[in-house]
């Protein structure tokens, strides 16, 4: 396991979050906004119940993406990653820390925030760890690189702290303790002493901290930067023998202010055990007296009070540092401490510069240069369509869609609440709450039915089978008015649209299963719903490169049917109209009309 300072400097670090903590993960965030960083080093979260973490960027907010699984997590994201901050509890902390190790191949290292980590899950990290890579924890409050990374909690939560801390600008003085309270002292301690810090850890106060402080000595050693170590350690254990050692062969050759705490347990007769797991003397080479002398013996200024030690720090004498904070902080800080939460995010249309932009465009410039159906999905799909073919796709489908014939379940439902006397919301409501899995509102189910097919290459018999053992229908077969004999010209011309494409999976698919269901039936062949549904998927996937992972995310939001809804509007509406026009009053059937069965 090793830590390199050095190379997590000259990166852009991508931090992935196990767990959510409002307060840490918005602290880092900050902390990057406030070193002008262009983006934060944040890049997604693990957690469950959510898609995305509304984080600060400044006084503006944004969406932190969310995975349920690391298996979510998409490859380009996972390249990214150089960093994990965790966040779970203790009992939970070691799977996904395990999981993570494995999945993230530019992975260097992370923080383990939980206390109470079973010492068996802790030993079990530190033999799957690799080489190159390190863990502060676990109970870290995480590791700080001036100017550069903010991993967990160290140097505080409020922005104000970090700024008035002076922990911007890059120093070289080494900051180490087992507890993250007096890592934060220490950090006080030595910026207002007038030096500035290198960079800085918290080990945690178990018994077996997976990152030690041997090894934070030797990063601290290999770090050019650092020209002194300041360490707070604890009774209990024998790292600072190993650092005796280590500077008696010369691996260890920066200037060492020390302080072992925990002298006070010498006047007890029985030795206490302290708040840290690891902190209890329970052999004479444990007390902090010992620990004090050895490294005293190899020239650490080891003093033996904190006021000394206080006065140890102070006297160092280092080449002072000049602050090097973007001279924008302050107004960074400002933005800052004076921003609110929205209400809402949406990230469909804005107010600039006294008009509205939808998309991006300005919606004048968009009325007037962009067709319809590239104005409808882009704004379906949250983002401006690449693809002419695309837009040309949605833009006939809505025209073909607008009305199917009075005879439909939905339009019956709004010329009946229009001869009912409702008005027009309330007309074609009753005829939009008639969508659903039979008429109108398949497209997205098929769409499910698509992907999933083409995804786990199923031969269509057996899809066929699989959903008639689970009794339920395929959406996107079967019509009332069309059969094998009597086809649906609407989906003909439909289909055509995947013939312009390099493939069409998708449709390929539907189409066989279409060969399966009507061999059964006549009647059960590739509606409307199910033809768009292919097609637009074969559009999303070849020409707006929508990947597997964003078409799932369309189908648990639904928007494959947003077309039907749209376009059946203007047919519901000119029904309403129609009724209207005749008012041929109150509509009502008569009792032969109405069957009766006991
Ligand atoms: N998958 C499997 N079996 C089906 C399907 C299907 N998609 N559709 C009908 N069947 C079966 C039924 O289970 C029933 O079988 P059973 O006699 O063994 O019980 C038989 O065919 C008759 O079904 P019905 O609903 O009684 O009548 P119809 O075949 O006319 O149903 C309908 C037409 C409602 C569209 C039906 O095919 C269906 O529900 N399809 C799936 C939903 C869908 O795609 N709707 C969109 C239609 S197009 C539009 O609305 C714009
Ligand atoms: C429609 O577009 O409304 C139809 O496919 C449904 C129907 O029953 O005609």
């Amino acid at each position: 396991m090793s830590l390199n300072i050095l190379k997590l400097k000259n990166q852009k670090n991508g931090i992935i979050a196990l767990g959510t903590h409002l307060g840490i993960l918005q602290s880092m965030m900050d902390y990057d906004y406030l070193c002008g960083k262009d983006k934060p080093d944040l890049v997604g979260i693990i957690a469950s119940g959510k898609k995305s973490l509304r984080l600060f960027w400044g006084d503006h907010e944004k969406m932190i993406p969310v995975y349920s699984t690391i298996q979510d997590v998409p490859k380009k994201t996972r390249l990214e990653v150089t960093l994990f901050i965790n966040l779970l509890s203790g009992r939970r902390a070691k799977s996904l820390t395990y999981e993570v190790l494995k999945e993230f191949p530019n992975l260097q290292g992370g923080s383990i925030f939980a206390e109470n980590m079973p010492e068996k899950n802790t030993l079990e990290i530190i033999h799957a760890l690799g080489i190159k890579q390190f863990i502060t924890g676990p109970a870290s409050v995480g590791l700080l690189i001036p100017g550069h990374l903010k991993l967990g909690a160290i140097g505080g939560t409020q922005g104000d702290q970090l700024v008035s801390a002076m922990l911007f600008t890059a120093g070289n003085v080494a900051v180490f303790s087992s507890s993250g309270g007096m890592t934060n002292e220490l950090l006080n301690l030595v910026t207002k002493a007038g030096q500035r810090v290198s960079f800085a850890l918290s080990f945690g106060g178990d018994r077996f901290p997976i990152l030690t402080p041997k090894q934070a000595f030797i990063a601290a050693e290999k770090d050019k930067n650092t020209k002194a170590i300041v360490y707070f350690g604890e009774l209990g254990g024998y790292d600072e023998y190993e650092i005796v050692e280590m500077i008696k062969k010369k691996e260890i050759t920066k200037k060492v202010i020390a302080y072992i705490g925990g002298s006070i347990s010498e006047m007890f007769e029985k030795p206490p055990q302290f708040g840290h797991a690891k902190a209890m003397a329970s052999r004479g080479e444990e007390t902090a007296q010992a620990k004090t002398k050895a490294l005293l013996s190899v020239g650490v200024k080891a003093a033996a009070s904190f006021t000394e030690f206080i006065e140890e720090v102070k006297r160092i004498k280092i080449k002072k540092v000049l602050d090097s904070s973007p001279s924008s902080q302050n107004d960074k800080m400002q933005q800052i401490q004076n921003r609110t939460p929205s209400l809402f995010i949406n990230s469909v249309s804005r107010d600039v510069g006294g008009s509205v932009e939808i998309i991006g465009q300005e919606m004048l410039s968009m009325a007037t240069k962009q067709s319809f159906g590239h104005i409808v999905g882009s704004m379906l799909l949250g983002r401006q369509l690449r693809s002419k073919q695309t837009a040309e796709f949605i833009e006939f489908v809505m025209k073909l869609l607008v009305d199917h014939g009075p005879y439909v379940s939905g339009a019956i439902n709004t010329m009946i609440a229009a001869r009912a006397g409702k008005d027009l919301v309330s007309s074609l409501a009753s005829g939009l709450l008639t969508i659903g899995p039979r008429f109108g509102g398949a497209i997205n189910q098929a769409a499910a039915h698509w992907l999933e097919g083409v995804a786990e290459n199923v031969d269509p018999h057996d899809y066929v089978e699989r959903i008639a053992k689970q009794h339920k229908r395929i959406s996107g077969i079967g019509h009332r008015k069309y059969r094998t004999d009597a086809p649906d010209p609407r989906v003909s011309i439909i289909l055509q649209f995947a013939d312009k494409l390099k493939k069409s999976p998708h449709t390929d698919f539907a189409k066989n299963i279409e060969k399966v269901t009507t061999a059964k039936k006549a009647n059960l062949i590739l509606n409307v719903d199910g033809a768009i549904a292919a097609v637009l998927l074969d559009l999303l996937t070849e020409k707006e490169r929508v990947s597997q992972n964003e078409l799932h995310e369309l189908i648990d939001i639904e928007f494959f049917n947003a077309l039907f809804v749209l376009s059946r509007s203007v047919g519901f509406t000119a029904h309403y109209l129609d009724q209207r026009r005749r008012d041929e009053g109150l509509f009502r059937l008569s009792p032969k009309e109405v069957g009766f069965s006991e």
